[in-house]
């Protein structure tokens, strides 16, 4: 850890906020309860926030799946799932005082009788944990239930809120598969529930880094007068992965990365780092500016596809010395599978703030290193100074912003380097989020669950924000269908995808970013 200066001390201990409130009493229902997501993420989050106090005592879950499990053998599968994905060693008494809390309807998703039978062991367990009625609805499943389940739980009373009882309901994504899906979609909820029960989830919103941007931008005087085009060259963001589609090929395979990774995460990325300043950090002040700028992004033509975005899919190849199938080969892809592993794009926001700003966006499975971030490239100084030294080029400033693995922010700049001539080094000045808030055991689902249950949705998408995102990806998606990828695999795993990924960064001059 750096030497601690007073102020920094202060921020360490910095107990103005208080301790977090707890969460108001309610049920929450997780649909899908049996699936992955419950056990890696959900189960582990809600024993962290009973782990900091900030889950209410009258607190209950009802699992809801077609697994036909009675409560107490949901309630020991769920006790080995948190042994084996919690985030600290778990706490005996707590687990207990969990698992007490968890009940289990085994039903269809699209089975009115099943509904009747979950109404019912609601209004037990609401009776039991004195839950007043609030009822939070997790939808862990797949996205073809989401309509009827919606449908299902408005027919049969379960949706309505009266006498001050609260409904609220979470869609994990993918939220529709194209613009028009997610349209309908919105349209279909939309008969049940009003925006304010609906929580579309973006887990990358759930990250402390990703949240910082937000606060980075618009907490210091220093940064936002030089965010624009006069400025800042261009931006890249990136979102790597070593993984490959891992178990989840059948699903991988119909989505393909452009669908899975761009209308969400890493809009989420461009949004955030793109957005005029809200007027508050109030869900709505903050959702305007975000579908704002996403609808500021130039919508490209079939002609722009061709030329600024890229498609790929990996080979068999090696990472960190370990041979790796190809994406073909994964189990439940066919072997003749057309689904694009890497993304790449070039987009242009077409407003006052970064009109002329390339914004190039990069993701892909099987690549060389795992590593999440946005890389603000300025304009370079101009050269006069250093004509007559031996100084052949200078090195533009580059912030970024580390998401994962790493969490922090890092800024080069030239520095002299010692010696009697006049020579420049680039350095860089590195902040650690560990090294000064240390780190907290967390899956990144703690803080959107406690937002759910608490009412507030600015964490979370809205219809709007969904409908923009889709609005740019669905020309790429159109031409990408009409035009099928003519050479797949095009980059074996363990690369940084495709060469034609370089093609629409260097054209401009650029490159991409050497992520070590
Ligand atoms: C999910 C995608 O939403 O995000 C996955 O469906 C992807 O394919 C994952 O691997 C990446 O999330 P993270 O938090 O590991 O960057």
């Amino acid at each position: 850890m750096p030497p601690l200066t007073k102020e920094l001390e202060e921020i360490q201990t910095d107990q103005s906020a208080g301790p977090p409130r707890q969460t108001g009493p309610c049920v929450m229902v997780i649909f899908g309860a049996t699936g992955d997501l419950t056990a890696r993420k959900l189960f582990p989050a809600l024993y962290n926030l009973a782990k900091s106090n900030m889950l209410s005592r009258e607190f209950a879950v009802v699992g809801f799946a077609k697994n036909e499990y009675s409560t107490d053998e949901f309630r020991k599968l769920m006790g080995q799932n948190l042994d084996n994905f919690a985030t600290e060693k778990v706490d005996p008494d707590l687990k207990e005082w969990l698992l007490k809390r968890l009940y289990y309807v085994s039903g269809s998703f699209t089975d009115r009788e099943s509904y009747q039978r979950l109404a019912q062991t609601l209004a037990e367990v609401d009776k039991n944990h004195n839950t007043h009625g609030n009822y939070f609805f997790y939808l862990a499943t797949s996205p073809v239930f989401f309509a009827d389940i919606v449908d299902l739980l408005g027919s049969t009373g379960l949706a309505v809120e009266k006498d001050g009882q609260w409904r609220r309901i979470v869609f994990e994504k993918p939220f529709g598969n194209d613009l028009e899906s997610a349209r309908h979609l919105n349209e279909q909820i939309k008969k049940t529930l009003s925006e304010h029960q609906i929580f579309r989830i973006d887990h990358y919103l759930g990250k402390e880094t990703v949240q910082n941007i937000l606060v980075f931008r618009f907490s210091n005087g220093i940064f936002e007068p030089i965010w624009n085009h006069r400025f800042i060259d261009h931006v890249q963001i990136t979102v790597a992965e070593t993984v490959g589609v891992e178990k989840r090929g059948g699903y991988f395979d119909m989505a393909g990365t452009l669908r899975d990774m761009v209308p969400n995460h890493l809009f989420q990325l461009l949004s955030l780092t793109t957005m005029e300043p809200p007027i508050s950090f109030s869900s709505d002040a903050v959702h305007d500016e975000q579908a704002k700028i996403l609808h500021a992004v130039q919508p490209l033509s079939a002609e722009d596809v061709l030329h600024c975005a890229v498609r790929g899919q990996y080979g068999e190849g090696e990472i960190n010395g370990e041979r790796l199938p190809a994406y073909r080969s994964e189990p439940g892809v066919p072997p003749d599978s057309k689904t694009e592993t890497f993304v790449a794009m070039r987009l242009v926001i077409d407003n006052w703030r970064w009109a002329g700003v390339p914004f190039y966006l990069r993701t892909g499975k099987r690549l060389a290193r795992r590593a999440t971030e946005v890389a603000i490239q300025f304009k370079r100084a101009p050269f006069v100074l250093f004509r007559d030294t031996p100084v052949n080029s200078l090195k533009p400033n580059q912030l970024v912003i580390h998401i994962a693995p790493d969490e922090g922010i890092s800024l080069r700049f030239g520095a002299k380097r010692p010696g009697a001539q006049v020579r420049v080094g680039s350095v860089e000045m590195d902040f650690n989020y560990s090294d000064y808030f240390g780190t907290t055991p967390n899956t990144g689902y703690e803080i959107l669950l406690y937002d759910g249950i608490t009412g507030d949705q600015t964490l979370f998408q809205r219809a709007d924000m969904v409908e923009a995102g889709w609005t740019v990806v669905d020309p790429i998606l159109d031409v990408w269908k009409a035009l099928p990828p003519r050479i797949f695999p095009n980059y074996p795993a363990g690369a940084w995808g495709p060469k034609e990924a370089d093609d629409i960064i260097n054209r401009d001059g650029n490159y991409w970013r050497k992520i070590q």
